[in-house]
């Protein structure tokens, strides 16, 4: 008995060694769908050529870590499959996270459900289906999309594709709508477009302090074919995160043939200056991240941090890769600054954004009206991007630059 009793005492008192003997690890998979909720960057869902998960995933961000044993935490699954959806933060609790659209399955069956919109408090671990008022049906399995969240919780969700089936044609629609659901009433809004504005999915949206949301690379309806780039090359399934001093930086992507699988994927990274609209090549030490498309970033801190993904086609991770933005330097730990200064981690945890352009902060005004929105014109521009703005109509906010690299 004595044995026994010491293993017992061990793994009772011993807490940190226990979660690192009896953690579980999720399997590689991509298109799950992720947000930084405080100190945890959460990951809901994902696919594989086998399987579509209803996992919930986080990496805890309160400890220092080697990447090579990420602290990974699983949480309660989700009621539904889910992927190619998009999740966002509420900005009012800080703790519920609204998942929008998505492909997602009954778990135990094929069939698609008709829920659009998913709640998760991660406070107590419930999900909920919440009731919407004037619901645009069209919306329904909305999926390739990027949702951004603003300030006073308005979620503007631009364009996307629906699934109708496999063994229908076409299999889906492309649409170049904007939806918008205030998460204060619950109110759901479309504004529709006129066709001159492209279908439009698989891009990158990132709100910016001013209020403009700023739509990097993606593809209109079911294209393969992209913004031809001189520099930096056209792609889908790529990430983006802000920084404070707004710079946005997009790491991977692919390249689709004829097929929708994977052409090329690219490990790259290139920085967008918000400010003169010109984009920039940073030269980048460390060691690199593999290719990677489908996958998921956040910046926390100094670090954009790298989860998950398709590696080649039909080739997935469940890596974590970690860039240190001040330097551009890829590295191996996860340092938290040891607690002489507190006051300056908040800080700029307060700062930090999301590849849903969550942003935590509540000294950001983002000062979205309601007003007509309008899409702007593609700037296809080494890579294309094109930038919405909801407060005027019409207006042509910015002409790209020239490349600088
Ligand atoms: C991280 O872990 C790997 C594998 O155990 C090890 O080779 C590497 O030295 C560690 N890095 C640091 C900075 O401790
Ligand atoms: C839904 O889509 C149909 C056809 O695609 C279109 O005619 C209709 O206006 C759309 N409805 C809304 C509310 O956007
Ligand atoms: C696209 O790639 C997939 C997977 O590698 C392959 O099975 C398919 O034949 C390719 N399609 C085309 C049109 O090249
Ligand atoms: C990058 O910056 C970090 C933080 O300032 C520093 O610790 C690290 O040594 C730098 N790395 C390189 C390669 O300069
Ligand atoms: C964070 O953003 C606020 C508001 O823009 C700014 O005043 C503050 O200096 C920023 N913090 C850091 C660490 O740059």
């Amino acid at each position: 008995m004595k044995p026994l009793y010491y293993i017992l005492f061990f793994v009772i008192f011993s807490s940190r060694y226990f979660f690192v003997v009896c953690q579980n690890v999720p399997s590689p998979r991509c298109q799950q769908t992720s947000t930084l909720v405080g100190t945890r960057f959460y990951f809901f869902g994902g696919v594989t050529s086998l399987n579509t998960y209803n996992e919930v995933w986080y990496l805890d961000l309160s400890n220092s870590f080697n990447i090579s044993t990420p602290p990974w935490h699983s949480d309660v699954a989700m009621p539904v499959a889910y992927n190619l959806g998009s999740s966002c933060l509420n900005p009012i609790d800080s703790s519920t996270v609204f998942l929008i659209g998505g492909r997602t399955r009954i778990a135990t069956s094929a069939t698609t459900d008709d829920y659009s919109v998913y709640k998760f408090d991660s406070k107590t671990s419930q999900w909920t289906t919440p009731a919407i008022n004037n619901f645009n049906s069209n919306f329904t399995s909305r999926n390739t999309i990027q949702a951004v969240v603003d300030n006073n919780g308005k979620i503007f969700i631009f364009g996307g594709s629906d699934f109708i089936s496999l063994t229908m044609t076409p299999t889906s629609n492309f649409y170049n709508d904007m939806n918008i659901l205030d998460i204060t009433t619950m109110i759901w809004s479309t504004l529709t477009q006129s066709q001159s504005i492209l279908t439009y999915v698989d891009y990158t949206a990132t709100l910016l302090p001013n209020g403009l949301i700023a739509y990097i690379g993606g593809r209109s309806g079911s294209s393969t074919s992209f913004a031809s780039g001189s520099t930096i090359a056209s792609r889908v399934a790529h990430s983006a995160v802000l920084t404070q001093d707004g710079n946005i930086i997009i790491y991977g992507g692919e390249t689709l043939n004829g097929s929708g699988y994977a052409a090329y994927v690219f490990s790259d990274i290139a920085v967008l200056n918000t400010n003169s609209w010109v984009w920039f090549v940073p030269s980048v030490s460390g060691t690199r991240a593999p290719p990677l498309a489908d996958h998921s970033a956040a910046l926390y801190n100094n670090y954009m941090i790298l989860a998950f993904g398709e590696t080649s086609s039909t080739l997935y991770t469940n890596n974590i890769y970690i860039l240190d933005i001040q330097n551009y330097t890829w590295v191996t730990t996860f340092n938290i600054p040891t607690t002489t200064n507190p006051a300056k981690q908040t800080q700029s945890n307060g700062n930090s954004s999301t590849d849903q352009a969550n942003n935590n902060s509540s000294t950001l005004n983002f000062g979205i009206g309601i007003g007509v929105g309008v899409v702007l014109a593609a700037f296809l521009f080494v890579i294309g991007f094109f930038i919405y703005k909801n407060r005027h109509k019409q207006e042509i906010i910015a002409t790209p630059g020239t490349p600088n690299t």
